[in-house]
């Protein structure tokens, strides 16, 4: 089959917000203990946390990290897990119905967050707490000194503020299962009063206000326009969450699901842009898809046996089909850029992670950890605005789906313009024709290619360079247009300066 492109320098969709690569770590499973956290493994620095697992997480390049949940937070009182160790209580945690012991909290989070080059993005208790506890967090953690709670983070060792800028009020509060859910109108109201106090703490934050918990919520987009008609003047963000997987067993109606994830970055916009006109306001609410990922185990319940302390759970081994649908939701984010500033991969390591380690033992990288590498490292810049020609297919959900899946992002600063591109035919390689003349006399840098023979293989403690980038993909450049050979169900990074 083949494809073509057209990418002009000076048409331009936005600029990328780095915090489009941010990640999450939430207190479930062996996310925070066992992941980040292990003192006594062999690579643990003095404050326990594994080196390995910080080496590569910042290879990775995440600006920004939500925590501490999720589910998580919504039961959570921040002051557990603040002030000397041994102080620290275990409590029943009832988002996961395990013991949490609070050996990490705050400021063992914010510690690691600067060894791993990222910024934190708080969450707020918004299901047993409201209000009071938020603004008090935001003074212990943001207010320099001379009042109570931020003398505390003092007497904690901590004399700087940790001045966090971004803070999500609340965790998925439309669903069921959340611990304190509401409905949209409850919600609204103490996104709106939680978020006023929060801000006349610290009137420098952004707010993050929780929209659907997935495009297939009974109450969405009803509870997008509610939340925002009532919280509008004091939130920047509306949060999206979106989880796929392919337990159906189709790879193409799979592989076309970034589709699903487009309609509902343009709905969720297109609802935010209704609330501002209805009320005439001069502000354009900007998007965070601060959960996002390839799920298999989403839906099975919490460990079996309640109360154990970090147990394994939601451990999904990647394959290399998840790798590349991973890719398509970078791409389609990307192709958001002007609205999606922020996006979080959920999570970040062991739950639902691309990095996985043992405890006690060795680290790996899955699947999905090269896409997300390859975009982190090389999708910094602007979107431009590409004209795409490619054959379709229909699939079970989905019609006219393009086989190829396309962004690219221009560099200023390097002059270096990349294109991520999925061939989305499970058969057939696509000759790709790139007219890139606008760039003048130009050459192609590299060309990353990942691919395998089996769609279902994965990398594993034992095996863990089954599917790994390579670069050497079929690129030339002649007189201003790239041609490319990009394989069957490949993922592929073709450079240009
Ligand atoms: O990321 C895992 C869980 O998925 C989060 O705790 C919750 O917000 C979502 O349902």
């Amino acid at each position: 089959i083949r494809s073509h492109m057209l990418i002009d320098k000076h048409f331009a969709v936005s600029a990328v917000d780095p915090r489009m690569y941010g990640s999450f770590i939430e207190h479930l499973g062996r996310a925070v203990y066992g992941g980040i956290y292990e003192p006594g493994h062999p690579t643990a620095d003095e404050n326990g946390f594994r080196r390995d697992a910080l080496e590569a997480i910042r290879a990775l390049q995440v600006p920004i990290i939500r925590y501490p949940g999720g589910n998580f937070v919504s039961g959570y009182n921040w002051e557990d897990g603040v002030g000397p160790k041994s102080e620290r209580k275990r409590k029943l945690e009832l988002a996961w119905w395990t013991t949490e012991t609070n050996a990490v909290g705050t400021n063992e989070f914010a510690d690691w967050a600067k060894l791993a080059g990222s910024e934190v993005m708080m969450a707020v208790n918004l299901g047993t707490r409201g209000p009071d506890a938020a603004r008090n967090l935001v003074e212990y953690c943001n207010h320099p000194s001379g009042s109570y709670y931020s003398d505390l983070r003092i007497s904690h060792g901590y004399r700087e503020p940790h001045r966090f800028k971004t803070w999500c009020l609340g965790n998925e509060m439309d669903g069921p299962w959340q611990i304190g859910a509401k409905t949209a109108v409850e919600y609204g109201r103490i996104a709106n009063e939680t978020g006023k106090v929060m801000r006349w703490v610290d009137p420098t934050i952004e707010l993050v206000a929780c929209g659907s918990s997935s495009r297939g919520m009974p109450t969405f987009a009803e509870w997008e326009a509610t939340v925002l008609d009532l919280a509008y003047d004091q939130v920047d963000y509306l949060s999206l969450h979106a989880y796929y997987n392919n337990n159906a067993g189709d790879t193409a109606n799979f592989l076309a699901s970034s589709l699903d994830l487009d309609q509902f970055i343009g709905g969720v916009a297109s609802i935010a842009d209704y609330v501002q006109a209805k009320k005439r306001s001069k502000k354009k609410i900007m998007l965070s898809l601060d959960e996002w990922n390839v799920w298999h185990s989403i839906g099975t319940s919490r460990a079996s046996e309640r109360w154990q302390i970090a147990p394994p759970e939601f451990e999904d081994a990647y394959t290399f089909e998840d790798a590349l649908a991973v890719g398509c939701y970078l791409i389609t984010m990307l192709k958001h850029a002007d609205r999606v500033k922020m996006g979080c991969l959920a999570q970040l390591i062991n739950t639902i992670a691309p990095i996985m380690t043992e405890t006690g033992g060795s680290l790996w990288l899955q699947t999905t950890y090269y896409p997300f590498l390859h975009a982190s490292n090389y999708g910094r810049g602007t979107v431009l605005q590409s004209v795409v020609d490619s054959p379709k297919y229909d699939a079970k959900d989905f019609t006219d789906v393009p086989y190829l899946e396309s962004v690219s992002v221009f560099d200023e600063a390097q002059g270096v313009l990349t294109i991520f591109a999925v061939n989305r035919h499970l058969e057939e390689s696509m000759a790709l024709d790139v007219d890139v003349r606008s760039f003048g006399d130009a050459r192609v840098l590299e060309h990353i290619v990942l691919e395998s023979d089996d769609l279902k293989a994965t990398n594993t403690k034992t095996a863990p360079n089954r599917v790994v980038p390579r670069t050497g993909g079929e690129s030339k450049i002649d007189q201003g247009r790239v041609q490319a050979v990009l394989g069957r169900a490949s993922w592929n990074v073709i450079r240009i300066a």
